[in-house]
């Protein structure tokens, strides 16, 4: 496999620009000064505001549209109608005491075809909410892409096709002319292992495509993507700003301690985690994974001169998403469960591994049915600062959705998150006792909102929706995580 590893500039260690010296010092409470404080959300899940200013579907808003692919038919036309209540979200933000906001930019909304010129007014929400953010003291910090292609790019081709990558940095430039001066940490993709694998494998995501061969195609013009990105914000934003890249790394464990099940978690590993942690952070896929998937794809076609520099391009932090862990075995035919928590198909996202079986975890569950694990967090977090020491670690989503309701008091009490998230920020506080460089934690979600394939029949916020009304009602975890963020770490 010649096109997999660059000739000169290859990296052996973490690609990122900053050093172990810039480490933050830890306070009383176990976590890194300077530690960020945060929440997250995703453009399509809480703006609704679907056809405003010009703004045209995403494949996100396609797929909602089309029967059958989303639970109740529900869509993101309304949402959380975060579009029109923007200002109310951030005082309710200022009222957590929240340090940061993760959202994300609607690549429909800024432009439209995917090509061309930006629409202005599109700009104007989000100049508008970094505005609200500064006013409040709450740092922004922006994800680029997170899962809503415009449905134009994709009728051209998708992520599968080279050019979309190209359109990519194109609108990565129009977002950073108009935001760069005000926005300091910046994120190119959010989980890619979605938009590829589920979106062009298993086909539970938007545009809901079933091909292999596609898949793989989508990951490294998703990586390329990242990478072209990160040059592009490098060149128009200030010094000091960070850009990032989130992953989803799959925590893999395996079932028993055969070799079959050890061979079947690092063949998970490496479709999950290495197919993109080894482009981006060591400039090269895993050999293995190429030869695996030789028949699939040709590598040499796919990754063109200059690909892998471009893609390792060095990040100041990577964003690590995490709720529950992966656990695989050989597959041993009937009988296995196939539940790989990412939703039921007939076809496999785990494109050249799709004989491994996934098991569900034993104990306490969400509403997803994803097992409470938080040991998986400290695990994640350890790892990647062994294999990357330089490489500052930010954990940009984590929480569960639990059958939340009002009381008729009007209350919400969620005590299953709140331990949930006492039990993960634990997990993050031994991982920096350990050695871990990380920077800051961001709740997922900051508001009820449309999850995917489920709809809003699952909620994630730590801020209840009253869906009927757009009413806000701050669960029992959000008052707990305020305490959290006044006291720089968990009570006693
Ligand atoms: C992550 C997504 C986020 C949300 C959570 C529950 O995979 O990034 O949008 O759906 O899962």
């Amino acid at each position: 496999m010649t096109a997999v590893r660059p000739e000169s500039g290859s990296r052996t260690g973490a690609a990122t620009g900053a050093t172990p010296s810039d480490s933050p010092s830890v306070s009383a409470t176990g976590f890194p000064t300077g530690f960020l404080w945060g929440a997250a959300t995703a453009s399509y899940q809480v703006e609704g505001a679907a056809t405003v200013h010009g703004r045209t579907p995403s494949i996100w808003d396609t797929f909602s549209h089309t029967p059958g692919k989303v639970r109740n038919g529900d869509t993101g036309d309304i949402a959380a109608d975060h579009y029109h209540r923007y200002r109310e979200d951030v005082a309710l933000m200022k009222d957590l005491g929240l340090g940061a906001y993760r959202f994300s930019i609607s690549w429909s909304r800024v432009q439209p075809t995917g090509r061309g010129p930006a629409v202005e007014q599109g700009l104007d929400f989000y100049r508008r909410l970094v505005d609200e953010l500064l006013e409040a003291g709450i740092t922004p910090v922006a994800t680029l892409y997170h899962w809503d292609l415009p449905q134009e790019l994709e009728d051209a081709g998708g992520w599968p096709l080279r050019d979309t990558a190209e359109r990519f940095a194109d609108y990565t430039a129009l977002v950073a002319g108009a935001l760069g001066d005000r926005v300091p940490m910046w994120t190119t993709l959010n989980e890619p292992w979605c938009s590829a694998f589920l979106g062009y494998g298993s086909g539970v995501h938007a545009p809901g495509r079933t091909e292999p061969a596609a898949t793989l195609r989508a990951a490294h013009h998703l990586n390329l993507a990242h990478g072209k990105g990160v040059q592009v914000l490098r060149g128009l934003l200030p010094a000091d700003a960070q850009t990032s890249i989130t992953l989803n790394l799959h925590q893999v464990r395996p079932l028993t301690t055969s070799a079959e099940d050890a061979d079947a978690a690092r063949r998970i590993d490496e479709v999950g985690n290495r197919v993109f942690t080894g482009p981006i952070l060591d400039g090269a896929y895993p050999e293995d994974l190429l030869r695996r998937t030789s028949s699939l794809v040709d590598w040499d076609e796919l990754v063109k001169p200059g690909d892998l520099e471009a893609i390792a391009t060095p990040i100041d932090v990577l964003g690590v998403n995490y709720y529950t862990p992966t656990i695989v075995s050989a597959s041993d035919g009937a009988g296995d469960s196939r539940d790989d928590g990412h939703g039921a198909s007939d076809h496999s996202p785990w494109t050249g591994s799709e004989d491994v079986a996934f098991h569900l975890a034993p104990g306490q569950r969400t509403a997803m049915n994803w097992a409470v694990d938080a040991s998986g967090l400290h695990a994640l977090l350890t790892q990647l600062h062994e294999e990357h020491p330089e490489l500052p670690l930010m954990v940009t989503e984590n929480g569960a959705a639990f059958d939340d309701y009002v009381s008729p008091e009007g209350r919400v009490e969620d005590p299953e998150r709140i331990a949930y998230l006492h039990s993960h920020l634990e997990a993050v506080r031994q991982a920096v006792a350990d050695g871990a460089d990380v920077r800051g934690y961001f709740l997922w979600s900051l508001l009820d909102n449309f999850e995917w394939s489920y709809g809003y029949a699952k909620r994630f916020g730590t801020v209840y929706v009253d869906y009927a009304t757009q009413r806000r009602i701050p669960k029992a975890s959000a008052h707990w995580y305020a305490d959290v963020i006044r006291r720089g770490g968990l009570p006693d």
